[in-house]
């Protein structure tokens, strides 16, 4: 059966924003939520209707504030809860919805449950992480955190070395310290979770992304455990917020979408052959045209089927811990590859500045955690006016330096050029929105994606309304059998097809959306 879900999920289009590198009004060269506030309107001129904000709670900020010190407090360089939650209403004003990031596998090492798990005396906490007992056992393939408690034991660590896991069982336990996902540990751990996500749906949030969400209970390699955890979640969420948008960093939509997600992504990670499209030696989408889709089709169609009915699957631009999408692509190609992106089932998630085509700037210093993923992050690029129009700074003070290439792209200058990328993605979501078939819950079935071949055709499709896309990103003609007949045309970019005989031509580097 389908997860419940809210409707405004069928028809959203996502940006992702890193609060530090957006818009920072204060002059300290860190993004901030009044930034944000400030382009709102930015973010629904392009047609996006909903956003993701990485995590901005109070943090050290050694892995960019995904090593949360305190849940239910903003930190303090991004503004105040308050000013959270006028972001919140803000965002509903222009019928956009919020999601915030949820960091439930982990906290910072500063956060106040972990201080007190520390304590050789048992207290509250003592059970709140995933601790051996002994100094001199290390909770095997884990990493851990040790020698600095007075309590005789090593902590698990979930990412970096001062991340220490959340205890919420094991699935299988094999050692003495390890609890069940039935301990009085676990259960507290989780219901602990459940107050931070209380905390701001009541606030006004419109639901989460989860960071690590297949990560929680251990020990559960096909994901059993983690699947029943979230089906609790699921439980508390139908009963008390049944509004709440859910969307998993899991990777594996199988797994996520029965544990009640509403949405899981396509990554860099996991089994999905995702950077076979746009990151890879030969991406799919280079001009060079030496890519396969072909293993990126077949996992995809698996997912489908396998989790159509329960809920959506997306597969994003990129994110803050991907190469910037135009590092490998470029030019058109950039074009093409949004024309697909935009084309898919799934909410369609744009990492900001990806719909200008911003760069991954290279050779920085690691920045907050972000080592490779720094180029990234760098701060948006508004206009020509000092920084690009992100911050009053000086430029030693910017969150991370600014890409310097004299020829950088800008949203002002791509918002006044109707060839610009901006432009065409504008287009693109507006041609989504109109079409049932184009949407998220709308019908996919491939019609032509072979092994090391060009182009790649697909049918979108709702009730009687069929949808035929086209894609060709290789930088020569191609021809494919086609028994479907595209009538009108809805879109095109780079040329027109010939259809002869049941076999359509198809330009060099085009992407097209036809009646059939
Ligand atoms: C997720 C986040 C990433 C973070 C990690 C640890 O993968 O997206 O940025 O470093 O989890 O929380
Ligand atoms: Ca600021």
């Amino acid at each position: 059966m389908k997860n419940k879900n809210p409707l405004w999920l069928d028809n959203a289009v996502f940006y992702e924003i890193y609060p530090q590198s957006f818009n920072d009004t204060n002059g300290d060269g860190i993004g901030d939520f009044r930034g944000i506030i400030e382009k709102l309107d930015y973010i629904r001129e392009l047609g996006c209707t909903a956003i993701w904000m990485n995590p901005c709670f109070e943090s050290p900020f050694g892995d960019a504030g995904y090593d949360v010190s305190d849940y239910m407090k903003a930190a303090p360089r991004y503004g105040t809860n308050e000013d959270l939650k006028r972001l919140f209403n803000e965002c509903h004003k222009r019928d956009m919805h919020i999601l915030l990031d949820l960091v439930p596998g982990h906290t910072s090492v500063e956060h106040k449950w972990f201080k007190e798990s520390l304590k050789a005396e048992k207290n509250e906490f003592t059970d709140r992480y995933v601790w051996t007992d002994s100094i001199w056992e290390e909770p095997q393939g884990m990493g851990c955190i040790r020698g600095i408690s007075d309590r005789d034991g090593s902590c698990a660590v979930n990412f970096f070395s001062h991340q220490p896991a959340l205890n919420y069982g094991f699935y299988k336990c094999d050692r003495p310290w390890q609890q069940s996902m039935d301990s009085e540990g676990a259960k507290a751990t989780l219901e602990a979770m459940k107050d931070v996500m209380r905390f701001w749906l009541g606030m006004g949030c419109d639901g989460f992304r989860v960071d690590m969400a297949g990560s929680l209970v251990k020990h559960d390699e096909d994901g059993k455990g983690t699947i029943k955890l979230w089906q609790n979640v699921r439980e508390f969420l139908d009963k008390e917020f049944p509004e709440a948008a859910m969307v998993s960093e899991w990777g594996e939509p199988d797994k996520s979408l029965q544990g009640g997600f509403h949405m899981d992504f396509l990554l860099h990670f996991g089994p999905s052959h995702y950077n076979d499209l746009f990151r890879c030696e030969e991406p799919f989408f280079s001009s060079r045209g030496k890519g396969d889709v072909s293993e990126f089709v077949k996992k995809y169609t698996e997912n489908y089927e396998k989790s159509q009915r329960k809920g959506l699957i997306c597969i994003p631009s990129g994110n803050h811990d991907m190469d910037r999408l135009a590092r490998s692509i470029h030019g058109d190609n950039l074009k093409i590859a949004f024309a697909f992106l935009l084309s898919m089932p799934g909410a369609p998630f744009i990492y900001y500045g990806d719909e200008i085509g911003m760069r991954y700037v290279e050779g920085l210093t690691s920045v907050e955690g972000g080592y490779g993923r720094t180029g990234s992050r760098t701060p948006m690029q508004w206009d020509n006016t000092t920084n690009a129009g992100f911050s009053s700074a000086s430029k030693e003070l910017l969150y991370i330096p600014m890409d310097e290439s004299p020829d950088r792209p800008t949203a002002q200058a791509q918002m006044n050029d109707k060839n610009s990328l901006r432009s065409e993605i504008k287009r693109l979501i507006d041609i989504r929105q109109s079409r049932k078939a184009l949407q998220s819950r709308g019908d996919i079935k491939f019609v032509y994606a072979e092994k090391n071949e060009y182009p790649l055709a697909y049918l979108r499709g709702s009730g009687d309304e069929w949808v035929l896309v086209i894609i060709n990103p290789a930088n020569r003609e191609v021809s494919f059998d086609c028994r479907f007949t595209p009538v009108d045309t809805i879109y095109s970019f780079g040329g027109e097809i010939k259809v002869e005989d049941g076999r359509i031509t198809v330009p060099p580097c085009f992407a097209g959306y036809f009646e059939v």
